[in-house]
């Protein structure tokens, strides 16, 4: 074999050995994330989740309805139940399905948010999943502050909503980036 082939076979084969930096498409997500004022911040949310987290059906639910009713286009991202008129959603097979898809994972990704290789995970596959469908950044968003906004009624005390906005911050940007 020539020398070049040779060098050419080495430069394939170190490119293939070589993993790909995980969370390279993370840009959004700050620096700060795993030190200690951040640690502080992420407790406060987990600590506030536990007292609702057995109602989150619920709580996942009336963010949905509250989402499509605010924004039409929003239900049009899911096949699965966008013709069922608003009102009739809570007796949907395939939206009671999603709704607890979505509540279930938003449970796991808080357990697990004090662990930043576990948080970027979980950001990553979120921001994955959902460009494959389509959902920009827009409905992240609502999403996002709807959930604040019943956070807010459920009694939360300001330090606990100041933590969670600044955690719900670094998640949406890195789910969908500005
Ligand atoms: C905290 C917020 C959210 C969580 C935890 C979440 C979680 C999930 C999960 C677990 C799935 C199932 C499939 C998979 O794992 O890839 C899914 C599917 C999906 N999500 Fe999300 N999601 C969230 C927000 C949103 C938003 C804001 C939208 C857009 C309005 C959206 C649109 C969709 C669609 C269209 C699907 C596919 C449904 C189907 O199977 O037909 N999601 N989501």
């Amino acid at each position: 074999m020539s020398l070049k082939l040779a060098i050419f076979f080495s430069i394939v084969a170190c490119i293939n050995a070589c993993p790909e930096e995980p969370h390279r498409g993370l840009s959004q997500v700050p620096e700060h994330v795993g030190e200690k004022g951040w640690l502080y911040q992420i407790h406060d949310v987990q600590r506030s989740w536990r007292n609702l987290r057995n109602d989150r059906y619920s709580i996942v639910s009336s963010i949905l309805v509250r989402l499509f009713k605010e924004n039409d286009r929003a239900q049009t991202f899911f096949s699965k139940f966008d013709n069922v008129p608003v009102e009739s959603l809570k007796d949907d097979h395939e939206y009671n399905k999603q709704v607890a898809l979505v509540a279930d994972r938003l449970d796991n990704i808080i357990t697990a948010m004090d662990d930043k290789v576990q948080l970027l995970d979980n950001i990553d596959y979120m921001k994955r999943s959902h460009i494959e469908r389509g959902i920009p950044r827009g409905p992240w968003k609502d999403f996002s502050r709807i959930l604040f906004d019943v956070l807010g009624s459920a009694g939360m005390s300001s330090k606990e909503l100041n933590s969670w906005k600044s955690v719900l911050t670094v998640f949406i940007n890195g789910i969908a980036p500005v």
